[in-house]
């Protein structure tokens, strides 16, 4: 049997109770087409009032299946995850260093939360990484809770994306942790995001650092304490926390450097005895980490540039904001890379083969520069009046070929 996740995100203040909200849930979602991905939102009033009234969305979500096919409600065991998201923005943790400066250690968000809600649907990859992580990483919450001795099973519950600037690396780990704490709901009563200011750590007195890490950690540590909260913990560009020791020795002294690579891994050491926490390290150095994180990572994923099919489907979500926005008028619907794939891309849909070609042309660009270009050809070609989706398409064209020029992959 086929195990479909479910979410509802809940309007916040509502009195009804959440077995009513599965049941009134579930008779909507039998009258509707589910796929893998499907989300459904803006309900009327006449549909049911307790949907409009207190439900903001729901969230159709098979991962065994990521693929095209019907989802038959009556024929899967659902998960159902009900949740509100937070609305109060991120909190920084700052301290005082030695010269009275004030100095952000970190930055920490209550998941699962409004700033990065979406964005998990937002990135596209060319296999099920997404997936495949969201699975690794419930797994070794699931193992450490169950008290598996890490030394028996090795786990150390840290992930390592690394891969080109601008692949999503840093937003798949904030993805991460927000579908980490919908799923581990049942699980902690709350989940702390908290992403470490790396470069502040860098205190302008060097010497400063090792301490400084020490004492993030300790603020950190205190969180950890409750065993009811789930402590995500982000290291963004980690090669400048941990940059490999054997780079920076000069003579027989150990440099400042040196000591703060070694802070780190004592302090990470010291927290993965807690069962509550999963570390996420970013870095597009990876021969600049110190090869003792490295060895610490129980999963190391690459995120490469996207193919020409995931970068039509990165085009195809812009195109469908600026349809939705009215800045693209669109005459007829065109289909999306799926069925085009189906049909072996012999479509009869001009539109589509015409974007497919259009993303061929743009192979080369990272997610990032590939979300800008639609910006770009508006503003630049287009001179910002309300254009068809053919004239779109011949403006993307022109930027995507102005991007790649000259060095396509720094844009
Ligand atoms: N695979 C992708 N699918 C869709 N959008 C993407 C993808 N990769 C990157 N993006 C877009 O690029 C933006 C920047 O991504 P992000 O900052 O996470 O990249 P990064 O790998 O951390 O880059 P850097 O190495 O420079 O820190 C994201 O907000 C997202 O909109
Ligand atoms: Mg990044």
């Amino acid at each position: 049997m086929d195990s479909i996740d479910i979410e509802v995100i809940l309007k916040k203040h509502n009195t009804t109770s959440k077995s009513d909200i599965i049941r009134i849930c579930n008779l909507y979602l039998l009258t509707k087409t589910l796929k893998h991905g499907s989300t459904f939102t803006q309900f009327s009033n006449v549909e049911n009032s307790i949907l409009y009234d207190d439900v903001e969305k729901i969230i159709i979500n098979n991962s065994s299946q990521e693929n095209d096919c019907n989802i038959d409600l009556s024929k899967a065991i659902i998960n159902w995850y009900i949740y509100t998201l937070n609305k109060h923005g991120p909190q920084n943790d700052n301290c005082v260093d030695e010269s009275g400066e004030e100095i952000n250690l970190s930055t920490q968000w209550i998941l699962p939360c409004f700033d990065m809600n979406n964005l998990w649907e937002t990135l596209i990859y060319d296999s099920n990484i997404k997936e495949d992580l969201l699975k690794y990483a419930i797994t070794i919450m699931k193992f450490a809770d169950k008290g598996i001795d890490a030394n028996v099973i090795a786990c150390n519950r840290v992930i390592l994306l690394h891969g080109p600037p601008g692949s999503g690396k840093t937003s798949l780990c904030k993805a991460l942790s927000h579908k980490l704490s919908i799923r581990m709901q049942k699980r902690y009563k709350q989940t702390v995001l908290v992403e470490i200011n790396s470069h502040s750590l860098f205190s302008k007195w060097f010497s400063e650092s090792g301490k400084l890490v020490t004492k993030m950690f300790t603020r950190i540590k205190e969180i950890i304490e409750d065993p009811n909260i789930l402590v995500c913990m982000l290291i963004d560009e980690v090669e400048s926390l941990a940059h490999a020791r054997d780079l920076c020795i000069s003579g027989n002294e150990p440099s400042d450097s040196v000591r703060v690579v070694n802070a780190v891994l004592t302090q990470i050491d010291q927290i993965k005895g807690h069962s509550n926490v999963l570390i996420l390290a970013t870095s597009n150095m990876t021969a600049a980490i110190d090869i003792a994180f490295v060895d610490r990572a129980d999963i190391k994923q690459y995120l490469g540039l996207p193919s020409a099919t995931t970068i039509f489907h990165i085009y195809h979500s812009c195109i469908e904001e600026l349809i939705k926005a009215g800045v693209i008028q669109k005459k007829t619907e065109f289909e999306d890379c799926e069925s085009l794939k189906r049909k072996n891309c012999s479509s009869s849909d001009n539109m589509a083969k015409h974007l497919m070609d259009v993303s061929q042309a743009s192979v080369g660009l990272s997610g990032r520069a590939l979300r800008k270009i639609p910006f770009l050809a508006y503003a630049l070609f287009l001179n910002g009046n309300s254009v068809n989706l053919e004239q779109f398409f011949e403006a993307i064209n022109g930027e995507s070929y102005c991007s790649g020029i000259p060095a396509k992959n720094t844009f």
